[in-house]
């Protein structure tokens, strides 16, 4: 964004009564802007095909998904029959997007309730849907959306990147059961790690490339972005994944190891008692203790197979720092003085 664009947001920040620090109103204002993508209904079945026993009776919450446009909200009423649903909800937040020159106003934060067919057509009729307008903003940390989440069994949705660490200490806090999207980076935050590790959290199915839809006034972007022949804009993200707590066939299949141990192939890392291991697939079928291996590791992991070890405890001496978020990151994991990829540690376990 130029210095004028920059200002007038600005203004228009101020004129629209969000007056907060100059800088928190802004970072919030340009964050809402980047946390617009659009996840497409092939992506939503793709994965939901693996968890469809899992919603029997549930009560599902689409928190971050406006329903007039939302493929998740979309997908879970036309098939609320199918999966024997219970009550579908969805709550959006209400448009932050600030724009003088239209001089348009931003929508109101709705929630929408659809409890099944009514009328016997087996079609999702627009007044078999009760709408109706939030008192705030529909952020999903709002008194309101707490209470409409504490109501849900499962939480399906794409929500902001940007708030990603907040939005799943949230669902965490209120012991819900969760398939949300997910950058592959989050894996590494300090606050996601560590429920990775304890097995309270796992990776889904896909894990990589995706395309969102994203609004019309997105700025053209260099690559992974495209409009196509209607004039949708789109951008694509190559390291995206599901994040879920909903137990699922893959976590419970084993990765076939083939490679046998040699200290040349694997040397050690400078400041932890483990061996690095460049590719998942290459992880060695008789080496006992501690390896390091990459994020993607993750797409891969059957805690029956592995255990996830925290770094800290295998630092080689008391000088090596502590880090919170217990990976292998950062200078300190460096091999012959070479830094080294982020690295999970894990042990084969024994049977
Ligand atoms: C990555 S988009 C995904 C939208 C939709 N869930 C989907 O998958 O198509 C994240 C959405 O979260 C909304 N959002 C941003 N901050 C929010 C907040 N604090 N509370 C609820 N929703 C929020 C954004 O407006 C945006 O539409």
């Amino acid at each position: 964004m130029n210095r004028f664009a920059t200002n007038i947001l600005a203004a228009a920040l101020s004129v629209g009564g969000l007056v907060m620090g100059d800088n928190t109103a802004l970072t919030e204002a340009k964050n809402a802007k980047k946390d617009e993508f659009y996840t497409q209904r092939v992506d939503i079945e793709n994965e939901l095909r693996h968890y469809k026993s899992h919603f029997k009776d549930k009560v599902v919450l689409c928190n971050c998904d406006d329903p007039r446009q939302s493929e998740f909200f979309k997908y879970f009423a036309e098939n609320f029959e199918k999966l024997g649903l219970k009550r579908l909800i969805a709550t959006c937040y209400k448009s932050q997007d600030v724009d003088l020159f239209s001089q348009r106003d931003c929508e109101r934060a709705i929630c929408q309730i659809y409890e099944g067919d009514k009328n016997g057509n087996m079609i999702v009729d627009d007044d078999e849907i009760g709408v109706r307008e939030l008192k705030g903003d529909g952020d999903f940390r709002s008194e309101e959306c707490i209470e409409i989440l504490k109501t849900a069994d499962i939480v399906v949705t794409n929500p902001p990147f940007s708030l990603f660490r907040e939005y799943v200490a949230q669902l965490m806090k209120y012991g819900k059961k969760f398939l949300i999207i997910g950058n592959q980076n989050a894996i590494t935050y300090k606050e996601i790690f560590p429920l990775l590790m304890h097995n309270k959290i796992w990776i889904g199915y896909r894990f990589g490339d995706m395309s969102f839809k994203v609004p019309a006034d997105s700025e053209p972007r260099a690559t992974r972005y495209w409009q196509d022949e209607s004039g949708q804009k789109w951008r694509s993200m190559g390291n995206v994944c599901w994040f879920t707590n909903l137990d699922i066939k893959k976590r419970h299949v084993s990765l076939p190891l083939y490679k046998k141990y040699s200290a040349a192939e694997f040397p050690t890392y400078d400041n932890y008692d483990a061996i690095n291991v460049n590719k998942t697939a290459d992880i060695p079928c008789d080496y006992d203790g501690v390896m390091g291996v990459p994020i993607t590791f993750m797409d891969k992991y059957n805690p029956e197979q592995f255990e996830i070890v925290n770094a800290n405890d295998c630092r080689k001496s008391e000088n090596v720092p502590i880090k919170s978020h217990g990976l292998i990151k950062d200078k300190e994991g460096a091999i012959n003085g070479k830094p080294t990829y982020v690295r999970i540690l894990i042990r084969r376990k024994m049977k």
